[in-house]
């Protein structure tokens, strides 16, 4: 069945590669550290963990068995199945759900470009000293300035969507797989370098006690959402890039080895960011409620406190926080270019030209709602929503509203409606335990799961 000019990766290991790389990102080391932080540490920890293995692996499988078996993008990969089951409601909801697949992460990459952009000033900002000698509460400060000023995110920004628009112009091998295989590896080198200084200078005790001893009175609706919400993110579900990474598989790689990989290490990845972070942020007082900014206010004391030596770790770090961002930026922008280059019609560099000319456009308001427009609240009026800006508005809708109603969409259209013959098959784990455990996980737990939470919220 497969197309002739369709791609593959060259080895299981590339994929898996590839796929820690769509995993790996901002999600681990900007976001996860900050959401523990402002969401009562422990209890948080907790659910995630508890989300990653329960919706998280399952969904992984889902995905990537959606992509695989059909060797499409991910709205052509939902419709065809879609095609062949239901009545005709339930292939317009199918159909929704394959474009709602492929919008979600150019919504993400909105914000995550401009996030992405901060890297790579620091980078720089590291490289040419503007870090060195800090004072108690400068590195906040110089936060702040960054988030001030409109040139620099927008010059940032466009770098950043430059570059993935660049890598994803030229195709799934010569782009992406070189990328992924030098840069994955040091950056988890580094960031265990980085975890056992802190852990060395840092309160390492109190930072253990924070994040593993939960207090079950926070455990709230609205905790249990941000944690699913932040599970999603970082392991890349319901936003078109696991799926259309599958598609890029062939068959003889085990699907559920690979979901278990890729969550593990997205999960090790995210809590050695916060081993890194937090002995930092109790040794030094940081503002542990500093939000998005904290690993920016907190990692640059720690390149400080090291002397000469930090300079060289600190531009390391956040070049490499960088690359592990455009690795998961390709991954946002390949569903898309996937999709509107697939008749051949158009060329796959001139779509990804388009995309991320679109993408730019609004990045520019996500990048001006840090400073012109800080005070614009688009959805202020509903209390979930209450003091956001667009572009916290965007990440909380992305993040933890449709990246998740995908997910329980897609486990409805996997088990429910998707032939059990084709998904046996694909699994490759035969009728077995494993097989019916996932099958069952699929079919009621993650969707009533899900549903629940967004229930609860709600009401
Ligand atoms: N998982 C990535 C991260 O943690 C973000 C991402 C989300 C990438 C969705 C692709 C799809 O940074």
């Amino acid at each position: 069945m497969q197309a002739a000019k369709h791609e593959h990766w060259s080895s299981s290991f590339t994929f898996f590669l590839a796929a820690v790389g769509s995993a790996v990102g901002l999600g681990n080391i900007w976001r996860f550290p900050y959401v523990v932080a402002e969401n009562g540490g422990g209890a948080f920890v907790l659910i995630y963990l508890a989300i990653v293995i329960v919706f998280g692996i399952p969904l992984l499988m889902s995905e990537l068995m959606i992509g695989r078996s059909t060797q499409k993008p991910p709205l052509s990969a939902i419709q065809s199945f879609g095609q062949t089951s239901g009545t005709s409601s339930a292939q317009k909801l199918w159909h929704a759900l394959g474009w709602s697949y492929l919008l979600v992460p150019m919504g993400i990459l909105t914000f995550y470009s401009v996030v992405a952009g901060w890297t790579l000033d620091y980078a720089l900002g590291m490289g040419i000293g503007t870090f060195n000698d800090l004072k108690e509460g400068e590195s906040a400060e110089m936060f702040q300035d960054l988030l001030r000023s409109p040139v620099k995110l927008i010059f940032w920004m466009t770098l950043s969507i430059g570059i993935t628009v660049a890598i994803v112009a030229r195709g799934l091998k010569s782009g992406l797989e070189k990328t992924v295989k030098i840069l994955m590896p040091a950056l988890f080198v580094i960031l265990i370098i980085l975890v056992l200084y802190a852990s060395i200078t840092g309160d390492f005790a109190r930072s253990f006690a924070f994040m593993f001893e939960p207090d079950f009175s926070k455990i709230t609706p609205k905790l249990v959402l941000m944690a699913a919400g932040q599970a999603f993110f970082s392991l890349s579900l319901g936003s078109g890039a696991i799926m259309v990474y599958g598609s890029y598989l062939t068959r003889d790689i085990s699907i559920p080895k690979m979901a278990v990989g890729v969550a593990f290490a997205d999960t090790a990845v995210a809590l050695l960011a916060g081993f890194a972070i937090f002995p930092i942020v109790f040794a030094f007082g940081v503002d542990h409620a500093a939000g998005p900014g904290l690993v920016f206010v907190t990692l640059p004391i720690v390149f400080n406190d090291m002397g000469g030596i930090g300079q060289v770790f600190g531009v390391l770090f956040f070049l490499l926080l960088a690359f592990a961002a455009i690795t998961s930026t390709i991954s946002l922008l390949e569903p898309m270019v996937a999709q509107l280059s697939e008749s051949g019609r158009i060329k796959r560099a001139r779509v990804a030209i388009y995309c991320g000319a679109v993408l730019w456009s609004v990045g520019i308001f996500v990048a001006l709602s840090n400073n012109i427009l800080r005070d614009v609240h688009p959805l202020g009026f509903l209390p979930l929503f209450e003091g956001k800006t667009i572009e916290g508005v965007i990440e909380f809708l992305a993040a933890n509203v449709f990246m998740l109603l995908n997910g329980m969409l897609v486990s409805i259209f996997v088990g429910w409606s998707i032939k059990r013959t084709i998904t046996l098959e694909e699994m490759g784990l035969g009728d077995s335990i494993l097989f019916k455990l996932w099958f069952m996980l699929v079919r009621f737990v993650v969707p009533l799961g899900v549903g629940f939470i967004f229930y609860d919220v709600v009401l």
